[in-house]
């Protein structure tokens, strides 16, 4: 959809950016984010050709821009920035219409597409169809430009840290409507921000820029849980995974080899195992990994020593798969009021088993990290 090709930008001696290359998937919203002066803006008024890159070359929709004709181009991209750039003389209408009916956009259309982007992002057409970008909150305002961006039917949104200047609860609700919007109109957004709550919270993907450079590029889960170097961890903080417990998965907070026997072995050698590694129950598996079942010395201590672990044991035994979250494993707990989980893979094989202590390390292995982080 938008493609860097080796986008190098020089002002006079000093390289600002230094070979930049990125797909951008049609549909998919992009969060640019680095420390200022790293490049963010530069990339992205490359796009609209409002700068132009040294060498190098930008790839809309497979076309090379730098061929096309500038002003269609701008017309098929919409631009948020900063201070949102309302025309002051303008109506909120007029705002909203101007570039619609420059492209010759049916004006019944144009109108009723106006009242319905004001109401998603929460202004009621009748009070502010009229007033005057003055009369607005910067809120508001912020409000109108992200709506005039989607006014467009452009495929591609460049939006500069358009919610930098709101309180919280206001920059909270317009990332929702963002997100919700994005998903409804499936445009392709890039997205520039300061802030990695912001990124995280609406991205699909996350480009992480140093000095014109990326750092990396990737999901926020995977940013989140593999920071690629130190400087992507301290961007992005020790305490995320704390304050995102999803992002916690049954792998990493399982006990990696838990004891199992196969169901052939008799009750005598259960207990035997049992007592050798300290544990007082065993998960069955067959020949090839598969969960069968499970005992407990409990469960087994008064049989036959000699009756087949696969004729006593209890079969339709609860696991979770291994890429369950923290949230989802401690609800299947809780629920089923038991005090560990054997834990399998896509397979169904064994891969872990996760107890109440295993999950109280994982943890605190995380608040510890937390405390040497701050
Ligand atoms: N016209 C110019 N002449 C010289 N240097 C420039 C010019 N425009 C931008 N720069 C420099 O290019 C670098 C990148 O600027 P850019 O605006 O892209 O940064 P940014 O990542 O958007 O920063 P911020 O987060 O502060 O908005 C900065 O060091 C800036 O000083
Ligand atoms: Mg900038």
């Amino acid at each position: 959809m938008i493609e860097f090709k080796n986008i190098v930008k020089k002002y006079r001696t000093k390289t600002i950016i230094n070979s930049f290359s990125l797909d951008i998937e049609a549909g998919q919203l992009v969060v640019f984010i680095g420390p200022s002066g790293c490049g963010k803006t530069t990339l992205l008024k490359m796009i609209n050709k409002l700068i132009q890159p040294t060498s190098g070359k930008i790839y809309v929709n497979g076309k090379d821009i730098s061929t096309m004709n500038t002003i269609e181009l701008r017309r098929n991209i919409g631009y948020v920035i900063q201070n949102t750039g309302l025309f002051p003389h303008m109506s909120i209408k007029e705002n909203l219409e101007l570039i619609p009916k420059l492209k010759g956009e049916d004006p019944e259309a144009i109108a009723k597409k106006t009242e319905e982007l004001l109401e998603t992002v929460g202004l009621n057409p009748k009070e502010y169809l009229h007033r005057y970008p003055n009369e607005l909150s910067g809120g508001q305002q912020q409000r109108v430009g992200v709506a005039r961006a989607f006014s467009t039917n452009s495929d591609i949104i460049l939006m500069d840290e358009p919610f930098s200047a709101l309180d919280p609860v206001t920059r909270s609700s317009l990332q929702d409507e963002l997100f919700q919007m994005q998903k409804e109109f499936n445009k392709t957004i890039i997205f520039v921000t300061h802030d990695m709550d912001e990124a995280i919270k609406i991205a699909d993907k996350i480009c992480i820029l140093k000095d014109g450079d990326i750092l990396q590029y990737d999901s926020p889960e995977n940013i989140l849980k593999n920071p690629a170097n130190h400087f992507v961890e301290d961007f992005i903080g020790k305490r995320r995974v704390w304050n995102n417990p999803e992002l916690l998965l049954a792998e990493d907070i399982m006990i990696a080899h838990p004891v199992k026997i196969t169901g052939k072995r008799n009750v005598l050698q259960a207990i035997e195992i049992m007592k050798d590694h300290k544990v007082d129950s065993l998960m069955v598996t067959n020949k090839n990994n598969i969960l069968i079942g499970l005992v407990t010395l409990k469960g087994i201590q008064l049989l036959n020593r000699n009756d087949a672990i696969e004729d006593v044991m209890e079969q339709n035994v609860l696991s979770v798969s291994q890429d369950a979250n923290l949230i989802s494993v401690l609800t299947t707990m809780n629920e089923h009021k038991i005090g560990y989980v054997p834990v399998v893979n896509y397979m169904n094989q064994l891969t872990g088993l996760i107890t109440r202590s295993s999950i109280l390390s994982a943890l605190s292995s995380q608040l510890i990290d937390l405390e040497v982080a701050f």
